[in-house]
């Protein structure tokens, strides 16, 4: 049997610092339901010691996820770990994750510390999380760049302590393939315990390389890989759940390792995140791309037709893509709309169902044919309305300079009228949403594209508004693409007033 590789999801955390990419706390128990479903072995959640928000994202997630471990990270500081110990109070299976910088560039110019203290610091940092958590993975942040004699020095000190996984990041996205495999060969040739703990990789792709050197690392020795789904994350972004794990599958003959996913369940996966945050798929992103299993050329199409291997590597059914859409249209009814949210992972509550119905039946009205894409939008907008304070019964605009805009929001029996100007038609709504409300928020991020093609394809948007300390994202979706914006809007401030309320 082949050796495991355990799966690391770090979408909720390093994934979570990509611009653009910020989740609130349900969306992220509702994608971290959807990674225990996909067969990760562990999903890292947050950084506790960041916000309230975050604290909360992590407590909630342990919470929710029972049949994983549930990470959580901390800078091996006492405060820190702490925090961090305290959110995951109900994991089923908790896992404290702490690093120190080990490159002399970031102790010199980052911690302003010699080599002596950081071993210090990483000593004592195992220790504390070990007295709090079962079980401990202490990092070496920008281990690719530091000297590999004294990285031998800190994992045997964190091995030592009490860590039972020792990660060694490429933090920049600087390593390349032969490298990194050496380094994990050294330090686990020389360091005393190395067979205690499980090494672990976790690349940065500012090269293109974080998938390539994941697996590199894993032929020196690794049996760890962390990564995120579409491979979102710091500045370039991680190694790419999906392309790492199935480089391992459709090339298993070179890279003779087993993962726990359930490889069907990425496509699904990828698109919730995408929904989810409105961060965009490029087309030719692989596996997960629209254009990923799409033949353009002739002579492709013609030996597709005479045997799909002639140009395909893999199936697009092996990773849950369906081959042609989905349709369904306004005769398709409840059953049906039901059957089909199953087939694309949505497992929904006949609560949710029949508030999807509502909704997909004024779509399927304004639309004839509702794509899957369509589907997996409605679902993300419908979910994203259970905060519902106020309801979007009408919005209507002018162009001009200045634009004009009228909105009636329905909260409870009663409706309010309101119309302001502003910088676009987009802006004069969200301020008579403003006014209605009474609640200013800062509009951070704002997205808006088109779930399918066609001049009737829906609109789907997303926002990021803080209002005080915290920021609250929103979801939106209507063939009308200023409905789609209002809607979105409206969800984050209902957020907002929901949490007031309470
Ligand atoms: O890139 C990195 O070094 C990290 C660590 C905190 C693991 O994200
Ligand atoms: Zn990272």
């Amino acid at each position: 049997m082949a050796a495991r590789v355990q799966i690391f999801d770090t979408t909720l955390r390093d994934g979570e610092q990509s611009p653009g990419a910020s989740m609130n706390v349900p969306d992220k128990v509702q994608m971290a339901l959807q990674l225990e479903r996909l067969g990760v072995d562990i999903i890292e959640a947050g950084f506790p010691v960041a916000s309230a928000q975050e604290f909360e994202a992590v407590s909630k997630t342990a919470e929710a996820v029972k049949r994983v471990s549930v990470a959580a990270l901390s800078r091996a500081v006492t405060g820190d770990i702490e925090r961090a110990a305290k959110a995951l109070d109900k994991a089923a299976k908790p896992v404290l994750h702490t690093f120190i910088a080990t490159s002399d560039i970031h102790i010199e110019h980052k911690l302003r510390m010699t080599r002596e203290q950081v071993l210090e610091n990483a000593d004592k940092a195992v220790k504390l999380a070990k007295k709090l958590i079962g079980r401990v993975e202490f990092s070496a942040e920008d281990a690719t760049r530091s000297d590999w004699d004294y990285l031998v020095q800190v994992t045997a000190v964190a091995i030592a302590a009490g860590a039972d996984v020792i990660n060694l990041p490429d933090t920049v996205g600087f390593t390349t393939p032969d490298e990194i495999r050496e380094m994990f060969r050294h330090v686990i040739a020389n360091t005393p315990g190395a067979d205690t703990v499980v090494f672990a990789s976790h690349n940065h792709n500012d090269l293109g390389l974080a998938v390539a050197n994941a697996l590199a690392a894993v032929q020196g020795g690794a049996r760890q890989i962390e990564c995120t789904i579409n491979g979102i994350g710091e500045r370039a972004g991680n190694t790419s759940l999906e392309e790492v794990v199935m480089a391992m599958k459709v090339r298993h003959d070179m890279h003779p390792f087993d993962t726990g996913i359930v490889v069907a369940e990425i496509y699904n996966t990828s698109r919730l995140l995408g929904n989810l945050t409105g961060l965009t798929i490029p087309y030719n992103k692989p596996i997960v791309g629209r254009n990923a299993f799409a033949h353009e050329s002739g002579i492709h199409q013609h030996g597709m037709i005479a045997n799909k291997a002639t140009y395909e590597i893999m199936t697009p059914e092996s990773v849950g893509r369906l081959r042609g859409e989905l349709v369904l249209g306004k005769h398709s009814g409840r059953a049906g709309l039901s059957k089909r949210c199953e087939e694309l992972g949505y497992h929904l509550t006949d609560e949710e169902i029949s508030r999807l119905y509502e909704i997909f039946i004024v779509l399927a009205d304004r639309k004839k044919e509702v794509f899957e894409d369509d589907l997996r939008v409605l679902i993300v907008a419908m979910q994203d309305k259970s905060f519902e304070v106020y309801h979007l019964e009408q919005v209507r605009t002018s162009g001009g300079d200045p634009a004009m805009a009228f909105v009636k929001l329905r909260k409870g029996d009663a409706t309010f009228t309101d119309t302001a100007t502003g910088d676009g038609p987009v802006d004069a709504a969200f301020q008579a949403v403003d006014r209605v409300t009474g609640y200013k928020g800062v509009l951070k991020e704002f997205s808006i594209r088109a779930a399918t093609s066609g001049t009737d394809a829906l609109g789907e948007a997303h926002v990021n508004v803080v209002f005080g300390k915290r920021s609250y994202t929103g979801t939106g979706a209507s063939t009308d693409i200023i409905e789609a914006a209002v809607q979105a809007y409206l969800s984050a401030v209902n957020k907002y007033a929901a949490l007031k309320a309470r």
